[in-house]
């Protein structure tokens, strides 16, 4: 059996770097033990197939890693140095199993030349074992090759959010989560605004509008990750705008198919992908829905609101049985001596749960549009930012299993570390 180092060497001696893919938007969390593996993976994070990732390295092995990710969730991709010996680097593995996400993969740098322990290593979930010392292109490579092998999970989840009706706030609602998301779960975010001839995400990001979504749905079968990486307008450190041209000047005749392609392509290399889908019926608004990851549903307390809601709750839960349902957000609830239908009826009729009662507040709101900002930035204290945040919380918990392997035993809780 080849040990992993002799297959990463005997890549780059045939001299075809080039070859390895572009490593997605993820997060690359480093805990080294000594100084070259250190200085190695700094030189591969600034490699260009790794410019899309975001990458932080400091000293400390495992343990190390244990602590920081007591209190905080871990990235995409960890790697650990240990010049431990095999008993010691299992048990400290064990530890980390504990704070360590499921679909985090692990990335093991280890000092011994141990067939064995490699073995172990992959049959308890780890993604990979490299032996120091290291070339920054092996590191590259291996961590390129968690994402483009064809049986990895895909990297990115689709959250679809459509208006029970028009004006319900959906948009504005997409567009605050989406921000949030970018800073609250560190991730990479891109916002698609699929509302080409109305689309105000623009607007409320106080951006110049460009015609990206237009660009890659009119040639559909040219979009990859690269050609959307040049669509995307940057909106923040880790949060961008797939955006209309927002104008009625020109005619769209938008496939189901190309919708796929687009989306696809996205989920290949951003982690979150926020989709603001317009109020309307047509068979890619419905097959954008059937395959998101989440379907989020804005409605306000009232009847058509209501209606339209159920329909569209029924639809998702009867084409999508496999899925969580849809989330529900009862939005502008309270608008001073309007009747409205109570949140407990409300869910009850449409047969969904509601995740979130937003407050009707057009001061926080209208300010937070009229300046091309978010609520969290005028209106930090508010009820409503309260409520959507809540709201974020839950979507970034929706797929994460139970939190405590119920199991005991140091190395029953191994396989909890991240799958190939
Ligand atoms: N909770 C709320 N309170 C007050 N105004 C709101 C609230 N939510 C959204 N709005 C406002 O409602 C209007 C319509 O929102 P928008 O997101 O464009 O709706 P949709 O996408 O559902 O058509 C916007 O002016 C927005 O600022
Ligand atoms: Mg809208």
């Amino acid at each position: 059996m080849m040990t992993p180092t002799a297959q990463s060497q005997s890549a780059s001696s045939r001299g075809d770097q080039g070859l390895v893919a572009a490593v997605p938007r993820i997060n690359i969390h480093a805990f080294c033990e000594s100084q070259q593996t250190a200085e190695t993976f700094q030189l591969a994070a600034a490699d260009r197939r790794m410019s899309r990732a975001h990458c932080s390295v400091q000293l400390g092995g495992i343990m190390a890693a244990v602590q920081v990710f007591q209190a905080q969730a871990t990235p995409n991709v960890l790697v650990v140095e240990s010049r431990s010996p095999r008993e010691q680097v299992m048990a400290e593995l064990a530890s980390l199993a504990e704070v360590c996400q499921p679909d985090t993969k692990v990335v093991v740098v280890g000092h011994l030349n141990d067939v064995v322990l490699y073995r172990e290593l992959i049959r308890q979930g780890v993604s990979e074992y490299l032996i120091a010392p290291l070339q920054p292109f092996q590191l590259i490579e291996s961590i390129a090759s968690l994402y483009h092998n064809p049986k990895a999970a895909p990297l990115g989840r689709v959250f679809a959010f459509v208006g029970a009706k028009g004006g319900v706030g959906s948009s504005t609602l997409a567009h605050n989560i989406g921000w949030l998301m970018s800073k609250k779960l560190d991730a990479e975010t891109v916002i698609t605004d699929l509302d080409l001839a109305f689309g105000t995400a623009g607007l409320n990001f106080n951006q110049d509008v460009t015609n990206g979504v237009a660009d890659a749905l009119g040639q559909p079968d040219r979009v990859d990750p690269t050609l959307l990486e040049r669509l995307l307008t940057r909106l923040g450190d880790k949060l961008s705008l797939l955006s209309g041209p927002g104008g009625v000047d020109r005619d769209f005749n938008i496939e189901s198919h190309s919708i796929e392609t687009i989306l696809s392509a996205l989920r290949s290399s951003v982690p979150n992908i926020i989709v603001d889908v317009p109020n309307m019926w047509a068979p890619w608004i419905k097959y954008t829905l059937l395959h998101a990851d989440q379907v989020i549903i804005t409605a306000t307390p009232e009847l058509a609101s209501l209606r339209n809601a159920r329909n569209l709750a029924d639809l998702l839960k009867a084409g999508r049985p496999n899925d969580p349902p849809p989330k529900l957000i009862l939005n502008q609830v309270g608008v001073p001596k309007r009747p409205e239908i109570p949140a407990a009826d409300f869910s009850k009729a449409v047969g969904l749960e509601i995740s979130a009662i937003i407050p009707h507040d057009a001061t926080s709101f209208g300010t937070a549009q009229s300046n091309g900002q978010m609520v969290f930035e005028v209106a930090p204290k508010s009820k409503v930012v309260e409520a959507i945040a809540g709201f974020v919380e839950l979507l970034a918990g929706t797929d994460k299993p139970a939190k405590k392997p119920v199991r005991s035993g140091l190395l029953s809780k191994l396989p909890l570390l991240g799958r190939k």
